[in-house]
């Protein structure tokens, strides 16, 4: 039904352009059986791919979730994924996953970088006896309904990458692992040569089954041009299709600036290349470019339910974090060591929420009479960028904040990525029935969250603190990557500022913590001016703001 709209709403707009309307409107979502596919958040940016008259080789797509939110691409094939061993999404996936056997899924992927335990990297950490039991009752019970993907490992070195999944195959005794799942990053100098090793690599230890990369592409540890970028993935594409025991892969990512164009509004040039290389006709190359635009701004305006159900990937995680990992794949055991022990991202993550069991007895965990009304958001940013009213309109329900940080960019209707290469944060400052003010801030992809009005944490509430160096404004809320700061001495160092009017720098040595361990980060500065009007300071580390 949607898509019909779509190309109706399609070729109205193709009106407008020069070239003749059978010659776009005949520009329809036709399977084909291709290798390649989409790894995306955005399902309106599945629907360029696999169109009529583009010889595309896109035959299938994934979003690291476990259903693929309105406006996917009715031509691609879906691959769920149960991304970690967390109960949020174990607790779906039985019945995700058998309602995209139903639909036509042939495949389930399991787990997404169990091998790689980096705070934020977006990678699911799991210790091997939890991905083993995980597996064995998630996964298990769908061999013979669906093929079943192994955990995608890390190119990283031994005891990641190929060596984890070895060990978890071994370990994993009586599985059915019906292909072999694997992700790489590395610089243009290492490139196609680096990349075919390892996917060698995988085939020598896959027992026979067939492989799937899904994830792949050059970090950016060394600048690269889109010339050597896009001479890079031809050279491997055309390596794959050859290579019968490839069975699939999937470029990272289908996303702005990557196989989208900037606008999000059709296919870049890489995109073009990846859907069609290397059989571009040059009849049809020019034409489905421009009328995809259509079709996907049509699609876009056309479905007005933001797709609830999008995993909101490791994009920037994986870049940020690819040059630490493989870095260290190249080094000695004790630095790899020292990498996974710093795997506090389960832990960091639960913080906020789970404080909410010792919540002392602060003014608004006893509300009652006036607990209805409820949360209020004041402001809101997911990385550097305004998303007050969106965030209003996707995560206050029934006076509660409820957050899924799988799925931000979808909820918030982003068209683009505010912040590419980088893990963002959601920061959201909100009030409760009694008007005492609360942060709320995470980063992407670590949990679903819930802040229920009637018992919001202890930690969670803004401190006040009044201000000094005769400072005329009241500084509400302070947070510096995902960690709330409440020192009164970062508060005055900050008053300092409004009162000098001197700019400053957001920086870890401002805000006297890392708020989030590898990164680069956002501070804000919320306050109120005299007028007691709430206002803003936002910024990116190493930007320099003013009062
Ligand atoms: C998931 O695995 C981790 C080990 O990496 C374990 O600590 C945790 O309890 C597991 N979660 C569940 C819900 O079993
Ligand atoms: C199980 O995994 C551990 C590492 O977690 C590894 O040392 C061991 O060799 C594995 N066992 C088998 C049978 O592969
Ligand atoms: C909270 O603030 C709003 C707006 O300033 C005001 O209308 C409301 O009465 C206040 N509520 C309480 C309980 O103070
Ligand atoms: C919120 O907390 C109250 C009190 O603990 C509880 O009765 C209520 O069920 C909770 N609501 C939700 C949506 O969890």
């Amino acid at each position: 039904m949607k898509f019909a709209t779509s190309v109706v709403l399609a070729s109205a707009f193709l009106l407008q352009d020069s070239l003749t309307i059978e010659e776009r409107a005949t520009a329809t979502p036709v399977k084909n059986t291709g290798k390649r596919g989409l790894s995306f958040n955005n399902p309106a940016y599945t629907m360029p791919f696999s169109l009529s008259g583009q010889n595309s080789q896109v035959s299938w797509a994934y979003n690291w979730y476990q259903t693929p939110g309105s406006g996917f691409n009715p031509a691609l094939e879906y691959v769920p994924m149960l991304w970690s061993n967390a109960s949020d999404l174990t607790g779906q996936w039985a019945s995700n996953a058998q309602a995209a056997i139903n639909s036509g899924s042939k495949y389930l992927l399991g787990f997404n970088e169990p091998d790689l335990c980096l705070p934020g990297a977006g990678s699911s950490c799991i210790e091997m006896p939890s991905a083993v039991k995980a597996w064995k009752q998630y996964m298990e019970p769908f061999a013979g309904k669906a093929l079943l993907g192994s955990p995608a490992v890390t190119n990283g070195g031994s005891p990641l990458g190929l060596t984890w999944l070895q060990n978890f195959m071994g370990n994993c005794t009586g599985c059915h692992i019906d292909f072999i799942n694997i992700h790489w990053y590395s610089n243009k100098w290492a490139g196609a040569n680096y990349f075919k090793q390892q996917v060698q690599a995988a085939h020598a230890m896959s027992g026979g089954r067939p492989v799937w990369i899904t994830e792949f592409g050059l970090d950016n540890s060394t600048p690269y041009t889109a010339a050597e970028l896009q001479s890079f993935l031809e050279e491997v594409m055309e390596w794959m299709d050859e290579q019968d025991y490839v069975h699939r892969y999937a470029y990272f990512m289908d996303t702005t600036g990557a196989l989208m164009n900037s606008g999000g509004t059709g296919m870049s040039d890489l995109g073009n290349v990846y859907n069609s290389y290397p059989e571009v006709s040059s009849a049809s190359s020019s034409a489905p470019a421009s009328s995809v635009t259509a079709v996907l701004s049509a699609s876009s305006t056309a479905s007005t339910a933001v797709p609830s159900a999008v995993f909101s990937s490791s994009e920037s995680a994986i870049f940020a974090t690819t040059s630490t990992y493989t870095s260290s794949s190249r080094t000695t055991s004790a630095s790899t060591s020292s990498l996974t022990s710093s795997s506090s991202k389960s832990s960091a993550v639960s913080s906020i929420l789970s404080s909410s069991s010792s919540t002392k007895s602060v003014p608004v965990a006893t509300q009652t009479a006036s607990e209805a009304a409820g949360i209020t958001i004041l402001s809101a940013y997911f990385a550097d960028k305004d998303v007050t009213t969106a965030a209003t309109a996707a995560f206050v329900q029934n006076g509660n904040l409820v957050i899924n940080t799988y799925t931000l960019t979808s909820a918030l209707s982003l068209q683009q990525d505010p912040w590419w290469g980088v893990v963002k944060t959601l920061s959201v400052l909100y009030s409760d029935a009694a008007n005492y003010t609360h942060i709320f801030s995470e980063a992407e992809q670590s949990g679903m969250y819930t802040v229920n009005a009637s018992a919001i944490p202890s930690s969670a509430q803004t401190p006040s603190i009044a201000a000094s160096y005769g400072a005329s404004v009241d500084v509400v809320g302070v947070v510096w990557g995902k960690q709330q700061i409440k020192t009164a001495s970062v508060f005055g160092r900050i008053y300092y500022q409004q009162a000098t009017k001197w700019g400053f720098e957001m920086s870890t040595q401002l805000f006297g913590v890392d708020g989030l361990w590898g990164n680069e980060k956002v501070g804000i500065v919320w306050y109120r001016d005299a007028s007691k009007v709430l206002k803003s300071l936002v910024a990116r580390e190493g930007q320099w703001v003013k009062f």
